[in-house]
């Protein structure tokens, strides 16, 4: 589980950084999601697995819908929605927008088809064009929005359809298999100390990021240490042998309870047969690497873990102050890292008026921050900033974990 096929990858990315005016970043970031799914047939792309996985073909209309919402219906003159009644469908949550198809029933969507969101699609760039050509300024925030938003759900395409595609006893397999990882292979984990104090954590306002990043502000840090390396398969290995999943001393009373009412014994997607533990990826059933960083945790199976380990998880200022150290690997864009802090607003974090200010803030209880992105972030997306945050149980993100303890 590494990122796949970066020399498939390359064209696209170098497109993307060298894509310098407002149409060519829309363009490069719009072709790289029609080509994540270029070999997904209209049957793989309908499908719903569960609650929290979305259709391909959803993802690839409701990007559309936002750029049509939030960029051509205000701003571009004369603009003509391609289908007035694809708000209701690929709405995702603005309540501001009214009412909108059941997220557990986006499956259902047999209609418009494949190839009509491939039309809306081309109909939504083509506005964008004349829109971005018009030479409007003051839109840059909204363009950088819609393409940041487009990307998240990148990464959204790749984590269902490999929860998809192993809910199929034919375990399809995504992309071929790839021989080298390229993931720097993990050594013994040495932690590494830092000694804390008044720092500052928070994104500053150079560049884009999301709401939620702001504003920068101080945070008290006491003296800790960070593993300089993830958590591998391994070590996972060690606590399942350990009886890790069958010891409720170690667990969060909630997860604890998630563990019986679902039978957890393993990360998901592991599954043990002839010739001993595999994994379900986007490269199909594969043998379990010991040496590469383990994933598709919970966040109460990485604190099972940290507990067990006789550490504890890094907060998300712990991880953002240290996420420059040269001492510490595998920082970004390998495993999305669990932090033990809840999500929520920084000192004076404030929602954006009007619909678009439902895009993070109103997400801010009972979920957790994860830090680093992962092998299936879109190149560049994310920052030392960056908050992910899903819910404590939730794990068919690439999600993996670091060890902190106090003290240096
Ligand atoms: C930040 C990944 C939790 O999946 O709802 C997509 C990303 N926000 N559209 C999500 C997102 C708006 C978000 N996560
Ligand atoms: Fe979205």
């Amino acid at each position: 589980m590494v990122r796949f096929d970066p020399a498939e990858e390359a064209h696209t990315d170098r497109d993307h950084e060298i894509a310098s005016s407002p149409f060519e970043r829309y363009n490069s970031v719009r072709r790289r999601t029609e080509w994540l799914t270029r070999n997904l047939t209209p049957e793989d792309q309908t499908a719903q697995s569960m609650p929290d996985a979305s259709p391909a073909k959803w993802h690839l209309a409701h990007v559309t819908w936002f750029f049509e919402t939030f960029l051509l219906t205000p701003h571009l003159p004369g603009y003509k929605p391609f289908d007035p009644r694809f708000g209701y469908l690929f709405n995702s949550y603005y309540e501001a927008l009214g009412p909108r198809q059941p997220r557990p029933q986006r499956g259902l969507l047999t209609r418009p088809s494949v190839a009509d969101v491939m039309a809306y699609r081309a109909h939504v760039d083509a506005g964008m064009q004349r829109l971005l050509s018009s030479g409007d300024e003051g839109l840059g925030d909204l363009l950088d929005l819609g393409l940041a938003h487009e990307e998240q759900h990148q990464e959204l395409i790749l984590m269902d359809i490999l929860h998809l595609f192993a809910q199929s006893p034919l375990r399809p397999a995504y992309a071929p298999p790839r021989s080298a990882p390229s993931v720097d292979e993990a050594g013994v984990a040495a932690f590494v100390g830092f000694e804390g104090g008044l720092v500052e954590i928070g994104h500053s306002g150079e560049g884009f990021a999301f709401d939620n990043e702001g504003p920068r502000h101080k945070v008290w840090l006491e003296p800790f240490s960070l593993s300089d390396r993830l958590v591998t398969n391994a070590d996972w290995f060690a606590f399942m042998a350990d009886g890790g999943y069958r010891r409720p001393e170690l667990w969060l009373s909630e997860g604890w309870a998630r563990v019986q009412a679902e039978g957890w014994t393993a990360p998901l997607y592991w599954q043990e047969g002839e010739g001993g533990w595999h994994a379900m990826t986007l490269n199909g059933l594969r043998p379990l690497d010991p040496a590469q960083p383990v994933a598709h945790l919970s966040f109460f199976e990485a604190d099972a873990f940290a507990t067990w380990s006789g550490a504890r998880l890094p907060t998300e200022a712990e991880w953002e102050h240290a996420a420059a150290d040269p001492r510490l690997h595998q920082i970004f864009d390998v495993r999305w890292q669990w932090t033990r802090s809840a999500y929520g607003p920084y000192p004076g974090f404030r929602p954006a008026p009007g619909a678009v200010g439902e895009y993070n803030g109103k997400f801010m209880a009972g979920q957790f921050v994860l830090r680093g992105g992962c092998c299936v972030t879109p190149p560049g997306h994310v920052r030392a900033t960056y908050r992910n945050f899903f819910q404590p149980h939730q794990r068919w993100m690439f999600s993996g974990l670091r060890l902190a303890r106090d003290g240096v």
